[in-house]
């Protein structure tokens, strides 16, 4: 089974069925986030493009796949945003539908939560008054 993080463990990448599955749970989430009148206005302007790389680039970091980027690179992506925890935790939500409705298994669900959760500190900057 082919690895993509290069430590030869199949990843949560592969479990879930590699690129095929991965491009389905981005367009499953890209229609929730989009659906969601709290997230959409976030993604006004941002250009079709951006916002699949956004979520593909999302969904295979998560995943352990072949995505990379830092802890920096999502601050800098984000600063400015003002993104709520709420905003947050509905982006997490979305990406947990269009991963359980993909078949994803539960502990696949949980690390992707888990990462996720790594990432709070760099993409939330507004607190909730
Ligand atoms: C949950 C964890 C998240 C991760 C891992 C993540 C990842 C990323 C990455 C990697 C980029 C840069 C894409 C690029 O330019 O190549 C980005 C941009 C962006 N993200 Fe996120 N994101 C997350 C959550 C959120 C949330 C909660 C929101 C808003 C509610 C959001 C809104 C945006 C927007 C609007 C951009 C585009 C900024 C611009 O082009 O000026 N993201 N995100």
């Amino acid at each position: 089974m082919a690895d993509h993080n290069g430590t030869g463990a199949e990843s949560d990448y592969d479990r879930i069925g590699g690129g095929p599955a991965v491009r389905a749970v981005v367009e499953r989430f890209y229609e929730l986030v989009l659906a969601d009148a709290d997230l959409a206005p976030f993604f006004v302007g941002v250009d079709m493009s951006g916002l699949k790389r956004h979520q593909a680039l999302l969904i295979s970091q998560v995943l352990g796949g072949p995505a990379e980027f830092t802890g920096r690179e999502l601050r800098t992506a984000h600063a400015g945003l003002a993104i709520t925890a709420e905003h947050f935790g509905a982006v997490v939500a979305h990406l947990v539908t269009a991963l359980t409705e993909a078949g994803a298994p539960p502990e696949v669900i949980a690390r992707v939560g888990a990462a996720l959760g790594a990432t709070e500190k760099d993409i939330v900057t507004q607190p909730v008054s």
